[in-house]
């Protein structure tokens, strides 16, 4: 029996319609296995200037640190748009990945059994798709300073700051390597090194990390090429290690490969193990608060639900829960209960009922 602390950043929008049905699979998890998930709820993003005027606490970032995991729905909106505004939801999810010192994100990408027609891609084209994007996720533009804005006479100029130290790039580098030799020993890392300086650093990090790992084949591909890659022959790729914001957008993409971007789940890892061997991790699926359907129990909360999965594995150490837990998404989808970006009428918590049920003892 494990007994784990777990945080709740639900956030906005369909942050926490798909986090009740994280909640719901967490509690079927209990039961089945007879473990006990102490949750406390946290305000992220929109929610959490509403409340606050902030996009993140302190002392919500010191219940994270103190907490085994954490739990992240999505944050923005329209509500909080306004590119005058001082406080954006968004910098709450930044601040929370940096302070815990979360570098690499975890984005996997397959087909799962039954969806192969689910995506506007050809069947033959997303069959046996099983990819393993590592999102540098604490460096690059994201972070460079400066990033502002100002006046000059000829009108307003802005600046943001694409900038990567060696550190940062070898350690999501060795990551990639470890992560590939479990799966089908091949690292595909994405720059733009024809062009950008950052992008030649990391080439040249990543090769020398590659020749650490010789039992591994190392490939380098140009982000322009991979956007058209990932469309045209995907299956081809194991392991996809890249900068920020190049991950950011590829694996929007990549979700097409899957059928549906709410069906990908994201694990954000980079702190050191604990004594008890945990190890903490931010959980999140990795769409965003999607105010088109919010309020209306039309999101997929299956990314979410996946991402329950990915931190019983990675945190917990709970193989076998996070197996059930995936086996159980598979099974729903199955057996066609399916929300509206897949084709189907099931509303979030008919999803997440149809999960529960498949991990009842
Ligand atoms: P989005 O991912 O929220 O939505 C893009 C499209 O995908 C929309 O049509 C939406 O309805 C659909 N979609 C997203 N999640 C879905 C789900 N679970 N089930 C079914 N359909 C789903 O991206 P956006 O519209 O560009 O951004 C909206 C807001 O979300 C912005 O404020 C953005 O900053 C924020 N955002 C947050 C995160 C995050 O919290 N991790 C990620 C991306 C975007
Ligand atoms: C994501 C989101 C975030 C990012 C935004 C909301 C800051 O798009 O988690 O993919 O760009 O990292
Ligand atoms: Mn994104």
């Amino acid at each position: 029996m494990v007994n784990a602390g777990i945080v709740l950043l639900p956030g906005d929008g369909v942050g926490p319609e798909v986090m009740a049905e994280a909640v719901k699979t967490l509690r079927a998890v209990e039961v089945r296995f007879g473990h006990r998930f102490e949750t406390v709820d946290a305000k992220i993003g929109g929610a959490a200037i509403d409340a606050y005027g902030v996009p993140l606490r302190p002392e919500d970032i010191a219940a994270c640190r103190a907490s085994d995991a954490a739990l992240l729905g999505a944050v923005g909106g329209p509500k909080w748009d306004d590119p005058g505004a001082k406080v954006r939801p968004e910098q709450g999810l930044l601040q929370i990945r940096r302070a815990l010192g979360l570098y690499a994100n975890l984005r996997p990408v397959a087909v799962l059994p039954g969806l192969e027609g689910a995506s506007p891609l050809k069947p033959e084209l997303v069959r046996g798709v099983d990819l393993l994007v590592v999102r540098e996720l604490t460096g690059g533009i994201y972070f460079g300073r400066p990033s502002r804005e100002w006046r000059e006479r000829r009108g307003r100029a802005a600046v943001d700051t694409l900038v990567y130290r060696e550190h940062e790039i070898v350690r999501v580098a060795r990551l990639a390597f470890e992560l590939a030799r479990e799966r089908r020993g091949k690292v595909a890392s994405v720059d733009k090194a024809n062009v950008l300086a950052s992008s030649r650093l990391w080439r040249s990090v990543v090769g020398e990390v590659a020749r650490e790992y010789p039992d591994v084949a190392v490939e380098h591909v140009l982000v322009d090429a991979m956007a058209m890659h990932l469309v045209r022959g995907p299956a081809r790729f194991d392991v996809i290690v890249t900068e920020n914001m190049f991950g950011d957008i590829l694996t929007d993409e990549a979700s097409v490969l899957a059928g549906s971007i709410g069906l990908l789940p994201s694990a954000s890892l980079g702190a050191p193990r604990g004594d008890n061997g945990r190890r903490f991790g931010l959980y999140e699926p990795i769409h965003g608060s999607a105010p088109d359907i919010a309020g209306q129990g039309k999101a997929n909360p299956a990314g979410m639900i996946l991402s329950v999965a990915m931190l019983l594995r990675s945190s917990l150490g709970l193989d076998a829960e996070a197996a059930a837990v995936e086996a159980a998404v598979a099974a729903a989808i199955q057996a066609g209960v399916r929300t509206g970006d897949l084709g189907g009428a099931a509303t979030t918590a008919a999803f997440g009922d149809a999960v529960a049920e498949r991990l009842r003892p």
